[in-house]
């Protein structure tokens, strides 16, 4: 009894190891591969990036929109020795009239800190287009109307043997929606015999580890997940992070807000979520990541890259992603799809992809 009394706090201590490790083996790989964060052609030293020389000179100027229509500006900017002016000067293209708007400053002390003076200064009735997506819509055609969509934002075409629908993450998509009538009335057309592949694309990532715009894809989960589960979604690709990452299948249909039950479960009727988002922008690859990696989280990697989804035939595709930093084409993660209608493996859907 005694002996086993000595040994007690090292059963505890070997216990907790086992747990801790477990909890961070629970994803899968987190690549060791980083893309480098900052290019030798915009270095952090860069004149962009300093304080402005001379006296009071106004600082971190920045603007925002300023009413709910988009006709308005907050002009913000910060000067550290004195208040200064207020005044905001604005005109037209080509116009000689200058029009003045008057802001005021507010100023704050956070423990041994006082801020400078902080000017905003608002710009009403400012005339100009204020249609969402204008530039968009008219650089990108799409074929929206022969999928009885009605609106360019969301639509959905055949392509060989693949059923492609794509969503608009930035367009209402709740209950009644027109977007969201759209896709009821559209998932149950999809023909698996005439096209076994179906693939979803999609702006922001529902299944994403990685630290930047992490669970902003979540309120469309809750509204579509159920259906992508129902429908046997192969496969569904979203951009918006700037990095790779690709989910085990799993699902988080059972969760209801209230009955706790917040992690995805292994779901083989589940689609598997590809964050492709790497194609390169100028401010860098989406490095931090949600640590320790999730249970969902297969492979993840901060880095640019391009991925390939070849499908052979109605059952089997092969998905690669190739980093673009090797100097030469390497393959750093791929796996097998088994089409989750044309399952090979048949009804018992053990884990596979
Ligand atoms: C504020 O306090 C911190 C911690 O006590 C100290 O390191 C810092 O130098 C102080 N800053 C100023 C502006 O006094
Ligand atoms: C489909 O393609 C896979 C991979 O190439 C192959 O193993 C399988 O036999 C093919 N199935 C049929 C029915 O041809």
């Amino acid at each position: 009894m005694a002996l086993l009394k000595a040994f007690d706090p090292f059963v505890i201590c070997l216990l907790c190891l086992i747990l801790s490790a477990s909890d961070f083996c629970n994803g899968g790989i987190t690549s060791s591969f980083v893309r480098k964060e900052y290019s030798p052609d915009m270095p952090l030293d860069s004149d962009v990036f300093q304080v402005p020389p001379g006296y009071n000179e106004p600082q971190q100027v920045h603007i925002t929109q300023g009413d709910a229509d988009g006709r308005g500006v907050i002009i913000s900017w910060i000067t550290p020795d004195e208040p200064g002016s207020n005044t905001v000067l604005y005109w037209s293209e080509n116009s000689k009239h200058k029009n003045r708007a008057d802001g005021t400053f507010v100023r704050y002390k956070f423990f041994n800190y006082t801020s400078g003076y902080i000017h905003h200064c608002t710009i009403n009735k400012l005339e100009g287009e204020t249609t969402p997506f204008k530039p968009y819509t008219h650089r990108y055609y799409v074929p929206y109307e022969s999928s009885h969509s009605t609106s360019p934002l969301w639509y959905s075409i055949k392509r060989a043997s693949a059923y492609v629908i794509v969503l608009s993450s930035y367009s209402a998509y709740g209950k009644s929606t027109p977007q969201y009538k759209w896709l009821s009335d559209e998932l149950p057309k999809v023909d698996r015999s005439e096209t076994p592949w179906l693939i979803l694309l999609m702006h922001c990532p529902i299944y994403n580890s990685n630290s930047h715009h992490y669970m902003e894809g979540e309120s469309m989960r809750v509204v579509y997940e159920s259906w992508f589960v129902k429908y046997k979604v192969d496969v569904v690709f979203a951009g918006h992070v700037h990095a790779y990452e690709r989910s085990k299948r799993v699902s988080n249909i059972a969760y209801n807000i209230v009955n706790g039950m917040c992690t995805p479960v292994n779901d083989q009727s589940a689609p598997v979520y590809i964050t492709i988002g790497d194609g390169g922008n100028h401010d860098g690859p989406a490095i931090g990541m949600v640590e320790p990696q999730p249970s969902f989280s297969a492979y993840r990697e901060a880095s640019f890259g391009h991925g390939i989804f070849d499908v052979k035939n109605r059952t089997h595709a092969c998905f690669s992603w190739h980093r673009n930093q090797d100097g030469r084409a390497t393959e750093a993660d791929s796996l097998w799809f088994h089409n989750r209608y044309w399952n090979p493996l048949g009804k018992s859907f053990v884990a596979s992809y």
